[in-house]
């Protein structure tokens, strides 16, 4: 099984700035990963000793509305299973976001490593991304990318999920635009690949058949709705969406699963979004209330409110608006007025697929 991220990321780490060099705060420990968007590093607060990753894009024409959404979709949410934005910031390069280290690398890897996972082990992932799924629903954030590699764990012996990419994401308040249709095709709920120019899709209900795909992966380690025997890329791609939009997968007979984890995995890949299940019946599902931890289906009726962030949103927006241009005046920290704003910073120390939006 192949992620979507994998190729890009050696040949983009050579030949490039090291964003962190001479930061007055973050010192940076090692490279964690990269894709198009650009590269995250792990990195240390002179201050404080705590580490967060950082994710660097690159200024200029990279600083896209994707990016924007990104960072203002992200730093309104606050839940154990998001990965916790922190604060954005300049470098004479790079538009840096800051955020939550999640240590144990993202679900992808260890799916991948444990070559599928036993049914009870893939209830405690999915019982933990519905929560995180929900409560980003409720604060009226849509991710419309939800999938292995971009959710993340802790170090937990147990580990706790944590979703953390919003590059896709939108606000149902703020970004109302019809007929966009993102994420990554293997996850692409059939109403999205219907989706023409001017219609609308709930990115809610879409997001669900998303955790549906996560949850066969998990169990089977592999697509579902792609075979081994599709070899050429275009050809591949093509017989998975007629599969998608057939709902066309099976659990092989060697992969062990009860008939409630069956039931409902066919009630969330249903094709019609009207009739696929909702957040809320999944929480009533025999198979997702087994063994789940007192208190988690309320939880969320408490993380609503609006967190007090390191930034503001007005602060926030001019950063990402600034971004927009290269960095101006001499490479490094010679520059006056970002050295100014590093000081100003540190002292009130007190945060797939694009087809035609
Ligand atoms: N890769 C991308 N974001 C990350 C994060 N927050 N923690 C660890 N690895 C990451």
């Amino acid at each position: 099984m192949k992620s979507g991220q994998q190729g890009q990321q050696q040949g983009q780490q050579q030949g490039r700035t090291e964003p962190l060099d001479k930061h007055p705060r973050y010192e940076k420990i090692k490279d964690l990963n990269s894709g198009t968007f650009g590269f995250v590093q792990l990195a240390r607060d002179r201050d404080t000793g705590e580490t967060w990753a950082v994710k660097f894009i690159e200024r200029g024409d990279k600083i896209t509305k994707y990016v924007e959404r990104e960072i203002m979709n992200h730093q309104c949410l606050v839940h154990p299973h998001i990965v916790q934005f922190r604060e954005v910031f300049l470098t004479p390069s790079h538009l840096s976001i800051v955020m939550e280290y999640a240590p144990g690398g993202d679900m992808f890897e260890y799916v991948v490593k444990k070559n599928g996972l036993r049914e009870d082990e893939a209830r405690w992932f999915f019982q933990q991304l519905i929560v995180g799924l929900d409560y980003c629903h409720r604060m009226g954030v849509v991710n419309r990318d939800i999938k292995l590699e971009n959710t993340l764990l802790d170090s937990s012996p147990r580990p706790l999920v944590k979703i953390c990419d919003f590059g896709y994401s939108k606000h149902e308040k703020f970004q109302s635009a019809p007929g966009s249709r993102v994420g990554t095709p293997a996850y692409l709920a059939p109403e999205v690949i219907l989706t023409t120019k001017g219609k609308t899709y709930d990115g809610k209900i879409a997001d669900i058949w998303s955790c549906g795909v996560m949850l066969y992966v998990m169990l089977v380690g592999a697509y579902p709705f792609e075979r081994p025997e599709d070899k050429h890329d275009n050809q591949k791609l093509q017989k998975m969406i007629q599969r998608i939009l057939h709902v066309d997968y099976h659990i092989p007979s060697s992969v062990r699963t009860s008939e409630d984890c069956r039931d409902l995995l066919s009630k969330i890949l249903v094709a019609d979004p009207s009739k696929r299940i909702t957040i809320e019946e999944i929480y009533n599902h025999p198979w997702y209330l087994k063994g789940l931890p007192p208190g988690v289906r309320e939880m969320n009726d408490r993380m609503q409110a609006q967190p007090e962030g390191l930034q503001s949103k007005e602060e926030i927006k001019r950063l990402v608006e600034e971004a927009r241009h290269v960095g101006v005046g001499a490479p490094g920290y010679a520059n006056p007025v970002e050295t100014d704003e590093y000081i100003d910073d540190a002292m009130y120390d007190e945060g797939g697929l694009d087809y035609n939006d």
